[in-house]
C-alpha cells in the first residue's frame, strides 16, 4: 500500500467512562503495546483524568486531550470548562462538535465555530466532528450536511485543524459506514476545506473517520488514501482492542 506518506492518527474518545484509577491502569497496559507505532495516538479523556494522564504519558507516544470546552475565556458559566484550564492540565487537543454534544446539549454550528476559534487561539488542536443523521443519509444529503457544518463551524478560521467525519447513524450503533461512503464524504470535506482555508492549508487538514470502528473493520478504513486516521469510541475503552486497531496501521 503506497499510501502512508502522511501521518496516521488514531484518536480514542472515552466519553463519560473511566475514573482516574481506571485511566491510569489503561495507560500502564497500552503504552508498551503501542510503543513502536508510527501513528499519532491521541486520547480524549474525561476532564478529571487530563492532568494525571498528561503526567503519566510523558515519554510515551500518546497525547492527551479533552472532549469539549466552552468558547469563553472565563466567566459565570456553571459547569463549563475553559481552554486555558485544559491547557494548564496538559491537554494538547480538544474534540469539538461531537454529535452527542450537538444532540444532547443542543450545540449549534455558531457555538461550535466560536469554540474552534478559541481552541486555535489557545494553542489547542481542535478535532471538529461533522456528520449527517440517519434521515439525511437516507435522503442523500450527506455532502450537503458536511459542507454546511464545515462552512458554518469554520467561519473566520485560518489555521490548520483536524476534522472527523462521523455519520451520526454509525456512532455507537455497530453499523459503521463503508469506506466508500466515508471516502465520498472526505472528498466533499476536502473540497470545502480548500475553499475555506485555501488549498495549501486545506490539503494539510487530517481527515478522520469515526463511527463503530473496531479491530474488525479498522483496516479497510486505514487502507483508503482519502482517510488519514480514525476516531474510535467504544473500541478505545479496552487497551487490547485499541492497541489492535493501532497495530493495523503498520500492516
Ligand atoms: P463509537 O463512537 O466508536 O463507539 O461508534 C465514536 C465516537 O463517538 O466518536
Amino acid at each position: 500500500m503506497a499510501k502512508q506518506t502522511r501521518p496516521c492518527y488514531i484518536v480514542g474518545n472515552w466519553k463519560m467512562y473511566k475514573t482516574i484509577d481506571q485511566a491510569v491502569a489503561f495507560i500502564d497496559q497500552i503504552a508498551p503495546l503501542v510503543a513502536n507505532s508510527s501513528c499519532k495516538i491521541m486520547l480524549a479523556v474525561p476532564y478529571t483524568a487530563i492532568q494525571p494522564l498528561s503526567e503519566k504519558v510523558k515519554g510515551t507516544n500518546i497525547v492527551i486531550g479533552a472532549q469539549n470546552m466552552n468558547d469563553a475565556t472565563e466567566g459565570a458559566f456553571t459547569g463549563e470548562i475553559a481552554a486555558i484550564m485544559l491547557k494548564e492540565a496538559g491537554a494538547e487537543f480538544v474534540l469539538l462538535g461531537h454529535s452527542e454534544r450537538r444532540i444532547y446539549f443542543k450545540e449549534d454550528n455558531a457555538f461550535i465555530n466560536r469554540k474552534v476559534l478559541k481552541a486555535l487561539d489557545s494553542d489547542l488542536m481542535p478535532i471538529l466532528c461533522v456528520g449527517e443523521s440517519f434521515e439525511e443519509h437516507q435522503d442523500k444529503q450527506t455532502d450537503k450536511v458536511v459542507a454546511q457544518q464545515l462552512t458554518e463551524c469554520l467561519q473566520g478560521v485560518k489555521k490548520e485543524l483536524m476534522v472527523a467525519y462521523e455519520p451520526v447513524w454509525a456512532i455507537g450503533t455497530g453499523l459503521a459506514a463503508t469506506p466508500k461512503v466515508a471516502e465520498s464524504a472526505m472528498k466533499q470535506a476536502k473540497a470545502v476545506l480548500g475553499d475555506i482555508l485555501g488549498d495549501k492549508v486545506g490539503s494539510k487538514v487530517p481527515l478522520l473517520y469515526g463511527g463503530s470502528v473496531s479491530p474488525k473493520n479498522a483496516q479497510e478504513f486505514l487502507e483508503s488514501s482519502e482517510i488519514d486516521g480514525l476516531l474510535v469510541g467504544s473500541a478505545s475503552l479496552a487497551a487490547e482492542s485499541f492497541a489492535q486497531i493501532i497495530s493495523l496501521q503498520a500492516k
